[in-house]
């Protein structure tokens, strides 16, 4: 098995068309830096509902004029077809991140995240499928998992979805299999767990804890933690993710047209996650404001516990995770604190 090391030194030195959906969006935007830096030529596609132009700038500035020149972005919607074919004609690896995220989102607008999440992704893998592309990811989801009990999570022992989210998620799997077992086309689903780090939105209502909890931290603001607590999530660095992406749009034969775990096999409470995150943040700012906390009802929707084998993963595409949580939120905090402060 190539390590990934391995392959972003022959990524360099060979130039490959990409397109990744939900370029603006902090994954998306974190594998276009990596793809950038690699002398990757990507065209992007995204409709900034839930992404920014900042995201797409910050990019720019950490990588060379010449590897910002290999980038189009395409301002569109993975629910019009014609823009989806758009954006994957001449590519040879499809990544496709856009979608809507979060539960909470999901359970007050289900229409809406039907509509871009299922007809969105149908959309592209036809686009992808008729342009014949080598390669295409798309991002699926440990929600998945659903009520299934069982820790860690294993790829193929799921339960019953708990939000309209997690269906979206689910159907995205199910249309992947079909159009393998139908079109002979190959789509590898990536079930991420909970992936934090820098460029992860910490404004409005549908943030995701760690951006949340670190904006109300260098705020001074009182955390708030629904239930007691020991909810476990296994938190997943970008860069891990990001790595996941290119081995499996790289990858060959029975390796593709599966679906993979991408995390850490690791469970951290959030009681836990909050002493993490402030220890970091004091020990870059010492003028970090004291913690303060308050706990309130469980969510609706939420699971109890989240932890990924991973073992296929490292098995089948040489996915070896970069950070383990601590490491992850040692390279996240300093772009926070720069960020909003
Ligand atoms: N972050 C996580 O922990 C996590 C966990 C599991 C799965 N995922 C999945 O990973 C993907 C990326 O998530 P993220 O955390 O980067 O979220 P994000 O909201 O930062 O990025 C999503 C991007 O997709 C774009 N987008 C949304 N609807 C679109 C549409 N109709 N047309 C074009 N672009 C559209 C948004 O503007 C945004 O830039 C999503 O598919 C999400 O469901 C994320």
């Amino acid at each position: 098995m190539t390590k990934y090391s391995d392959i972003k030194d022959s990524l360099k030195d060979h130039q490959s068309n990409w397109c990744v959906t939900g370029v603006a969006g902090f994954i998306g935007s974190n594998i276009l830096q990596t793809l950038l830096s690699l002398n990757q030529k990507v065209v992007g596609l995204d409709n900034f509902s839930t992404g920014y132009q900042k995201n797409l700038d910050e990019v720019q500035n950490n990588v060379s004029p010449q590897q910002w020149q290999n980038f189009t972005f395409i301002n569109g919607d993975i629910r019009n077809f014609q823009e989806c074919k758009q954006a994957v004609d001449g590519a040879d690896y499809v990544l496709h991140q856009a979608a809507l995220g979060s539960v909470p989102r999901s359970l007050n607008d289900p229409i809406t995240t039907n509509e871009v999440n299922i007809a969105g992704h149908l959309n592209m893998l036809t686009a992808a499928r008729d342009a014949k592309i080598k390669g295409f990811v798309y991002a699926a989801s440990s929600s998945t998992y659903g009520d299934h009990p069982d820790l860690p999570k294993v790829e193929d022992v799921i339960g019953n979805p708990l939000s309209p989210y997690a269906v979206t998620k689910y159907v995205n799997e199910l249309y992947a299999s079909v159009f393998a077992s139908a079109y002979g086309f190959k789509a590898t689903g990536l079930r991420y767990f909970n992936v934090f780090g820098q460029r992860q939105d910490p404004q409005g209502a549908y943030a995701a804890v760690i951006p949340l909890w670190t904006a109300a931290l260098i705020a001074g603001e009182t955390l708030f933690i629904n239930g007691d607590g020991e909810t476990s999530r296994d938190f997943c660095f970008v860069d891990n993710a990001v790595q996941a992406n290119i081995l499996a749009a790289l990858a060959e034969g029975d390796s593709q047209s599966q679906v993979y775990n991408v995390a850490c096999n690791a469970r951290t409470s959030l009681n836990q996650l909050k002493d993490l995150i402030y220890h970091q943040l004091k020990s870059l700012d010492d003028k970090t404001p004291e913690l303060k906390v308050e706990y309130r009802d469980f969510r609706a929707g939420d699971v109890r516990h989240s932890q990924a084998d991973i073992s296929k993963a490292t098995e089948l595409l040489g996915y070896q995770p970069s950070h383990q949580i601590a490491a992850g939120l040692a390279q996240a905090m300093p772009w926070y604190l720069a960020s909003l402060k």
